[in-house]
């Protein structure tokens, strides 16, 4: 199993398809200038394939969640998710995207063994949305959100970041909205995860602001802590329930105690959290021709050396070198 020091047991793997995006969502990317990874660096289908093997059957991992940069851009990822589909115990399989292009791919992804998605999606107004990701995609998402539902991903969730001056005033709209369509919606703090280094802790949007926005038009009761469990999501009943929202306050009420995850780069590197400043090389040991115990042995020793934290709360906090789409969220 993936255990550190601190007792934590990692079995959610979450799997970076590629480091490139057709939208550059302003938390995350420049306009311009972003450096991608060479192709001969990245893993190949089968690379990756293997490595979940081995975390799922070596390792003890329980869920695999696909991510990017946009991993509906992996030409092969239909394939990658029938292969993992296949292993024995069968791991859960979940993508998060940004929905452009899932109208295309939900219902093949479906019939591929893909079980949930999580659509990011910080707006219902198309001249913000453009604003917020320098794109005009915004009727392609929503598309992309009915092609899920339709196709039986369920439970659809929507994951909005908002932004102080562009988005700060939607959090009651976006909740009606997604009542009404029936995803589940979870707002996230803004992380410093971007590539041009601009968060500023002073600019962002608490949960706090989020929660008391929410007040202003629906009743929340808290699901209670044993419900957080795992799921960075603390989640609230609309309105007496079943309805539900969530939030995830990565930056305000860290979970990095009750964290069960580890993390794959495209370019086959190990990191233990998002925040790591250091990564563990899994595709020089594939490359090199080494067995699957040792490369299992080098992943457990990457997930050993875990922190406690993310540091956040430290002044002296430094960001990750890799931006959030070369991680994968
Ligand atoms: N802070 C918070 N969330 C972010 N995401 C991307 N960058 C950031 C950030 N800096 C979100 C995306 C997506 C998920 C992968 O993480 O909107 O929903
Ligand atoms: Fe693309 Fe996601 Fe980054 Fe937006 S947040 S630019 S959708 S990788």
């Amino acid at each position: 199993m993936l255990v550190d020091t601190y007792g934590r047991v990692a079995t959610d793997l979450r799997v970076s398809l590629t480091d490139r995006c057709n939208l550059r969502c302003t938390y995350c990317m420049p306009e311009e200038g972003m450096q991608w990874l060479a192709k001969p660096d990245l893993l190949t289908d089968d690379e990756i394939v293997r490595l979940i093997r081995i975390a799922v059957t070596d390792l003890g991992v329980t869920d695999v969640r696909f991510t990017g940069g946009e991993p509906l851009l992996r030409p092969g990822l239909v394939g990658i998710v029938e292969r993992c589909a296949a292993l024995l115990p069968r791991p859960k399989l979940s993508l998060t995207t940004n929905g452009i292009g899932l109208g295309r791919t939900a219902a093949a992804l479906r019939a591929a063994g893909l079980d949930r998605v999580n659509v990011s999606l910080d707006t219902l107004r198309p001249d913000v949305f453009h604003t917020l990701t320098r794109r005009n995609r915004h009727q392609d998402v929503l598309d992309g959100l009915d092609a899920a539902r339709a196709a039986g991903l369920a439970p659809v969730k929507v994951n909005s970041v908002l932004m102080r001056g562009v988005n700060d005033d939607e959090a009651p709209e976006l909740l009606r909205w997604a009542l009404a369509e029936g995803y589940e919606l979870r707002f996230i703090e803004q992380m410093p995860l971007d590539a041009q280094h601009g968060w500023q802790r002073t600019d962002m949007v608490t949960a706090e602001e989020i929660l008391g926005a929410l007040r202003t038009r629906f009743t929340l009761t808290a699901e209670g802590e044993p419900a957080r469990g795992h799921a960075p999501a603390e989640r609230w009943l609309v309105d007496g329930g079943p309805a539900r929202v969530g939030v995830i306050a990565s930056v305000t009420r860290p979970f990095c105690r009750a964290c069960d995850r580890t993390r794959l780069t495209a370019d086959g590197q190990v990191r233990n959290c998002l925040f790591a400043r250091e990564e563990s090389d899994l595709r020089g040991a594939l490359r090199s021709g080494a067995p699957d115990h040792e490369v299992a042995a080098r992943w457990k020793a990457a997930m050993w050396g875990k922190k406690a934290g993310s540091g956040l709360d430290d002044p002296a906090f430094l960001q990750p070198d890799r931006p959030m789409s070369a991680i994968g969220g």
